[in-house]
């Protein structure tokens, strides 16, 4: 293993790593320096806090990705902290039964299952929604209007990509506020460092949530309509060996957290990278046709997503370090997007960097994000819609605080000043 220049104790036992006894997974401050270090001094490292292997690089990480023979995706959503037996009997015997379906979920289902659901989840069908999400945004940005002084998570961002995909699942979207504690409950219990009583209360949540998408599943099938679970169902045609109708509510419940969560924070990182940058903020209010590239350069420089999971199958080499058959991986895309080798001068934020897009926030390979092209959508037409309205908004000048999880990474608040409306780039 390389040698180590990271200062602090050295984990006693094997695997030895100095890297993995700093490396602090929930704690999303600090990490692109500290990952910084990690890549040129242990670039793949044994953190024995959450028993991952953590690959940094850009180059390691993305053949990791693309090879679904030699790495298993069904950890993808295990809880980081293994449940109690209590809480496992509980959700068992409550009915809950949520399978693997996607992103989860290995070769030959995963196949099956996908190819179904890209009949509704692809960028024709995104592109079709554009004026609805126009909607949506103006709609959340007239709410703003006459304020000096917002949380562009609260009073804005939060709510916004859950009632997009309320778009595609033909939810009300009075059905926001309880959907949204759901899903940052869900985000908590798989990815988060609850205690056993906490897992518990987040189990009874989880178990509301799964019943909310099953009662939906049901209610399409009385009364069929427009959306995903009705056109799944259709695709069914009542035929267990094409889609199961626990599936389906699988399905369901899988979008009801990927197509928001991710999209909540990644609005807040953008708007906060593009702020604090002033001077890439105003080349987008200049011209928004920089926009798309903006969107690009985001996701690569402060991705929603910073970090994803696998499992060897097989006994590996990664980045020269030997990992045996059965061992945790933690893919740190957040850290691959900052490669130095990969994006020259990675830690500047340069929206009309030239090869931004070759980001792996989306992930790569047979699971690559069924939504990215919805997000992207989403993104460009919030910062339209904001740099429009308000050109002169700042960043409050106040600490921000960080979704604590494993690999989701946003601002819990982002206070900002709207200043006045449309009055052009200030001078
Ligand atoms: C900025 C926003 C988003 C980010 C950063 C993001 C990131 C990711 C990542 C890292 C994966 C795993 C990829 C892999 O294992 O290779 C994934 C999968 C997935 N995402 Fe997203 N996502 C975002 C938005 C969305 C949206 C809006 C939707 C809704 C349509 C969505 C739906 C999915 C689905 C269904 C999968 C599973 C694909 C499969 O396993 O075949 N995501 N996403």
């Amino acid at each position: 293993m390389t040698q180590l220049q990271f200062d602090g104790p050295v984990v006693a036992g094997c695997p030895i790593s100095s890297a993995g006894a700093q490396y602090q997974p929930f704690d999303h401050d600090s990490m692109y320096a500290f990952m910084q270090r990690a890549r040129l001094e242990e670039p793949v490292f044994y953190c024995a806090e959450i028993g991952y292997w953590v690959v940094t690089r850009h180059a390691d990480v993305l053949p990791v990705f693309r090879d679904p023979d030699r790495f298993s995706a069904a950890i993808a959503l295990t809880p980081v902290k293994p449940l109690p037996a209590a809480v496992l009997a509980y959700l068992r015997d409550n009915g809950y039964g949520a399978e693997a379906t996607q992103v989860s979920c290995d070769r030959p289902k995963h196949t099956r299952i996908r190819d179904f659901a890209m009949q509704v989840l692809n960028a024709r069908e995104y592109a079709a929604l554009e004026p609805a999400i126009r909607a949506i945004v103006c709609r959340c940005c007239d709410a703003l209007a006459g304020r000096e002084r917002v949380d562009l998570i609260a009073d804005f961002a939060y709510e916004l990509p859950a009632l997009v995909i309320f778009l595609l699942l033909g939810i009300p979207d009075e059905d926001a506020p309880k959907i949204k504690k759901w899903a940052d409950n869900r985000l908590l219990f798989t990815f988060g460092e609850l205690d056993d009583a906490g897992q518990m209360r987040a189990a009874e949540q989880m178990l509301d949530y799964w019943k909310y998408c099953v009662a939906l599943v049901e209610a399409r099938k009385r009364e069929p309509g427009a959306d995903y679970a009705s056109k799944l169902l259709a695709m069914r045609a009542g035929d267990d060996a094409r889609l199961t109708e626990n599936e389906i509510a699988s399905l369901v419940f899988g979008l009801l957290l990927a197509g928001h969560e991710t999209t909540t924070n990644m609005t807040g990182n953008a708007v906060r990278a593009l702020l604090s940058h002033r001077g890439e903020w105003e080349k987008i209010c200049r011209d928004p046709a920089l926009i798309p590239g903006a969107v690009e350069e985001c996701l690569r420089f402060a991705s929603s997503v910073v970090c994803w999971r696998r499992r060897s199958l097989v006994d590996v080499v990664i980045g020269g370090v030997p990992i045996p058959a059965g061992s945790n991986i933690l893919l740190a895309t957040g850290s691959a997007n900052h490669d130095e080798v990969r994006f020259p001068n990675a830690e500047a934020f340069d929206i009309t960097r030239a090869n931004a897009r070759e980001h792996i926030a989306f992930g790569n390979g047979i699971h690559f994000c069924l939504g990215a092209a919805l997000a992207r959508l989403e993104l460009r037409v919030i910062l339209e819609e904001l740099v429009a309205r308000w050109p002169g908004m700042r960043l409050a000048d106040e600490p921000i605080d960080m979704v604590r999880t494993l690999a989701f990474r946003g601002p819990l608040r982002l206070m900002v000043t709207l200043g006045a409306p449309g009055l052009g780039v200030p001078a």
